[in-house]
Parts: structure tokens; C-alpha cells; sequence
């Protein structure tokens, strides 16, 4: 680790208070003047360190810069030595990791997350926006074990919805709702999208690697959503929260779906937050037309809806998008 890097991990670890350059330098075994040009080229790179007098500095309480050591200082035990690549700007973190899983080895559950996405992908071919500095945009990369099959992907978007749920719900005064099978609602718009990406082996018919992007409006301006998207997007807001912090909280709670939870308590959870469940909704399918009731979630993470005759129909998220009255 460069001597920048060091300053910065312990920057982050003692957030709430002044360290004395002594401190650093005896902790860190680096010189006066080590700390000093480790310090400038990191206000260089844009973190605001408050030096109340000479030589004592702190991370001022309004820097919410996007970095690894930020983001493992909030992270559980078993997730502390992950892969975590910061961007301050790039075209979207799916379209990276797919470059990244054709172009060399790649651990489990690596991480990446960007402060700015230039062409950020949401489904069906839409844009998500991605303002900088002002929201949370990442992706993580997973190889699932080999009897994973194409159909349990709505499952995988459904515990990264669950994850971010759980995560606003326990680190804020906020109470989001989940919009089958992928948004995650506040206060009736929209602040959160999930992009799940699969690719696969085409001889075997195996899932090779999954790619669950995120993208979270932290901070953004009702100004930066334009035309429609004003009634639609809205933003977290939440107040005493890092982007680093809540970019780990998702995280924490996504390894806990993925690897301990079992998929009915999941499903269970999923339910709770649900914004459609019991609400009528409108689907296209095959160019027609449909009006019927939500009515359950099944255990594939398809929602169950019911006709004005009884019927029911399963539907899954790859084949239509749903439309109703969820907006305020
Ligand atoms: C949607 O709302 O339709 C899904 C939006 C998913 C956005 C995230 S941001 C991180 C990752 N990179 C992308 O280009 N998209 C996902």
C-alpha cells in the first residue's frame, strides 16, 4: 500500500476525530513530510481533509467521496478482502465488468462502483441517468454455482432489491417500497434501478457469470430529472449517510441474501416491501393488451396476477414490464 493510501485508511477509520501527524506518522511509520505530500495529493484528488491547526487533520464531515477504504470500513468481516475497483467517471459498471470478465481473472463478488456513469444502462434498453457526485452506481460480479439456471434470475434481482430495501430501511429514517421486480420506490418515485446480466455457455446451457448493477439516486437534484422523468425519478436524501457507507450496507445485506438466507424468508421480505401486491396493473404481451390484479410473488420471483374471471398468469420480468399507479 502507497503512503497515500495509508493516510487515507486512516482517515476513514478515525472519521469522527482530529489525528495529531505524530499519530499518523508513528502509526503509519512514515516521515513529517511523507504525510504532508500524501495529504496534498489527496485534497488533489478531491477528498477534503480540515487541518484545524498545524499538522492535525480529519476528514471533514462533508466529504463523501467514493473510495475502497471508505467503503471496506463499512463492510462485514467475511466481505473485508473483496475486490472493490473505484471509477470516478466510466460508461456504465455492467458494460466494465462484462469487458472485465472477457479480459482477465476475476474474483467472486468483485466490486464495482463509479461516481459518475456516462452511458448507464437500465433495462429493456433504457438509459439510467447517472449524474456525478451525486448518486451510487455499481455492480457486482458473481459466479453462481453450475445448477444455476436462467429462470432463477428474477430470484438473483429480487435479493438485490431486498438488499437495498433492508439497507435504506435499517440506516435511515426511510420507508421504501419495491416495485416488481426491479425499482425501489420512496414516497412514490422512483430512486433505485436493478440491472441483473447474465452470460452464458451456450454448449453446456450454464450460467458462467452473473453481473447485478445498482444504481442509487443519493443525492440527486430534482433539476438533473428532465421532462417525464420529474413526475417519475426521485432521490434518497437521507441525512448522516456516506455513499461509501450505503454502497457497503447493500453490499453486507446482498452476501446475506445470496448466501445465507433462504429464498422464503426472502421472498417473505420481498412481499412486505411491495409496492404492487393487490394492485391493479396493466402488461403487454405479444402486442396485447392486459388489465388485471398482482396478486402473489411465486417462489421463481414471477408475479402472479389475476383476471376480472379468475384466471391467473404467472409473469416473468424478462417478457414485459408493468404498468400502474405507483407514481404520487
Ligand atoms: C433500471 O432501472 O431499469 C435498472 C437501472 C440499473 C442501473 C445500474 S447503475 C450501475 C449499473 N450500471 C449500469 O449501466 N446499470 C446498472
Amino acid at each position: 500500500m502507497n503512503t497515500k493510501d495509508k493516510i487515507l485508511k486512516c482517515l476513514v477509520e478515525n472519521r469522527d476525530r482530529y489525528i495529531s501527524g505524530e499519530e499518523l506518522g508513528s502509526s503509519l511509520n512514515i516521515s513529517r513530510t511523507a504525510i504532508w505530500k500524501g495529504v496534498k495529493s489527496l485534497r488533489d484528488e478531491g477528498f477534503i481533509i480540515n487541518s484545524q491547526s498545524n499538522n492535525v487533520y480529519k476528514l471533514d464531515d462533508s466529504c463523501d467521496k467514493l473510495s475502497s477504504f471508505g467503503i471496506v470500513n463499512y463492510l462485514e468481516e467475511n466481505l473485508k478482502d473483496i475486490d472493490i475497483r473505484v471509477y470516478d467517471s466510466i460508461d456504465s459498471t455492467n458494460t466494465e465488468a462484462k469487458r472485465l470478465l472477457y479480459s482477465e481473472k476475476i474474483k467472486n463478488f468483485t466490486l464495482l462502483i463509479a461516481n459518475e456513469q456516462t452511458k448507464g444502462r437500465g433495462r429493456r434498453g433504457r438509459d439510467f441517468l447517472s449524474p456525478e457526485d451525486t448518486g451510487i452506481y455499481f455492480s457486482i460480479i458473481l459466479f453462481p454455482k453450475t445448477d444455476f439456471n436462467m429462470e432463477s434470475l428474477d430470484l438473483i434481482t429480487i435479493k438485490a432489491a431486498v438488499a437495498v430495501a433492508e439497507a435504506i430501511a435499517k440506516n435511515t429514517d426511510k420507508e421504501p417500497r419495491i416495485k416488481w421486480v426491479n425499482d425501489i420506490f420512496l414516497d412514490g418515485k422512483k430512486i433505485c434501478g436493478i440491472l441483473s446480466e447474465a452470460d452464458s455457455d451456450f454448449e453446456s446451457r450454464q450460467i458462467k457469470s452473473i453481473v447485478v448493477g445498482i444504481g442509487i439516486n443519493f443525492n440527486t437534484k430534482s433539476s438533473y430529472f428532465k421532462g417525464d422523468l420529474n413526475k417519475k425519478a426521485g432521490s434518497l436524501n437521507a441525512h448522516n449517510l456516506y455513499r461509501n457507507q450505503l454502497a457497503a450496507e447493500v453490499l453486507n445485506e446482498f452476501y446475506n441474501c445470496y448466501y445465507n438466507r433462504s429464498d422464503e424468508d426472502i421472498l417473505k421480505t420481498y412481499k412486505a416491501y411491495s409496492l404492487v401486491l393487490g394492485k391493479k396493473i396493466e402488461f403487454t404481451q405479444n402486442d396485447v393488451k392486459y388489465e388485471a390484479t398482482a396478486v402473489d410473488i411465486n417462489d421463481r420471483g414471477n408475479l402472479v396476477v389475476e383476471f376480472s374471471d379468475g384466471n391467473r398468469k404467472e409473469l416473468s420480468s424478462g417478457e414485459i414490464s408493468i404498468k400502474g399507479d405507483f407514481y404520487l
